[in-house]
């Protein structure tokens, strides 16, 4: 999902996982009106990254990514097991004792990654994942969603102002204007002046 700033993307993705609720018109997700789900419930079933990390400060970086298994009372060897594997799959096992102030904003960025995976969810929902990342990082990222999605069938929905991303990807891009979706297409190049063409 693309959009210059203040055209509506953390809105919108607020509105997917009820953290803001609208004031007319239904959120559907996965089929189902949110307004019938509790926003506690509905957050538990994605994997959600948001705009500015959240990550707990007190919490080390297994621990942050830990957590979210946790809280949904998975067998503490389970835990352990997957945490280590997403560590893995984020390239953070070596700093996984870390605290959030002990790392990088790229390194927190791919922790707030990992959180958001640990659970396995088929929805993913982030917000800027690769806003302030290096050309390295941001392949890391993309490529740690793009494994996602391939092997566990996950979508991943991301909101970015980074056309270079949005174009090298090729996959589906919504264009977002003054809260508006004035675009929707497959492989639809995009730049930041508005121009677009369809390959
Ligand atoms: N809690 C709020 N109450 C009222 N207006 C808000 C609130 N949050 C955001 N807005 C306004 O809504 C519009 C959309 O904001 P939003 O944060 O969704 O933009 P965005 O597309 O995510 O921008 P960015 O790329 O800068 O993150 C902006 O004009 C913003 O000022
Ligand atoms: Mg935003």
């Amino acid at each position: 999902m693309v959009g210059a700033s203040g055209m509506g993307k953390t809105t919108l993705l607020k509105l997917l996982y009820k953290e803001e609720v609208p004031d007319k018109g239904k959120v559907l997700v996965g089929g189902m009106d949110t307004s019938n789900i509790h926003g506690s419930r509905l957050r538990r079933s994605m994997g959600i990254i948001f705009q500015s990390f959240r990550l707990l400060e007190k919490k080390t970086a297994f621990e942050n990514i830990a957590y979210g298994a946790e809280v949904l009372a998975t067998p503490p060897k389970e835990v352990r097991k997957r945490t280590k594997e997403i560590l893995d799959l984020v390239g953070l096992a070596d700093k996984s004792h870390r605290l959030p102030g002990q790392l990088s904003g790229g390194e927190q960025q791919r922790v707030a990654i990992g959180r958001a995976l640990i659970n396995e969810p088929k929805l993913i929902i982030a917000d800027e994942p690769t806003g302030d990342l290096d050309p390295e990082n941001t392949d890391r990222v993309l490529n740690i969603f793009d494994r996602f999605h391939q092997e566990h069938k996950a979508t991943v929905l991301f909101a970015t102002h980074a056309v270079d991303v949005v174009n090298r990807l090729g996959r589906r891009v919504i264009r977002l204007q003054q809260g508006n979706v004035i675009s929707d297409a497959t492989g639809g190049y995009w730049s930041e002046q508005g121009e677009e063409t369809k390959e």
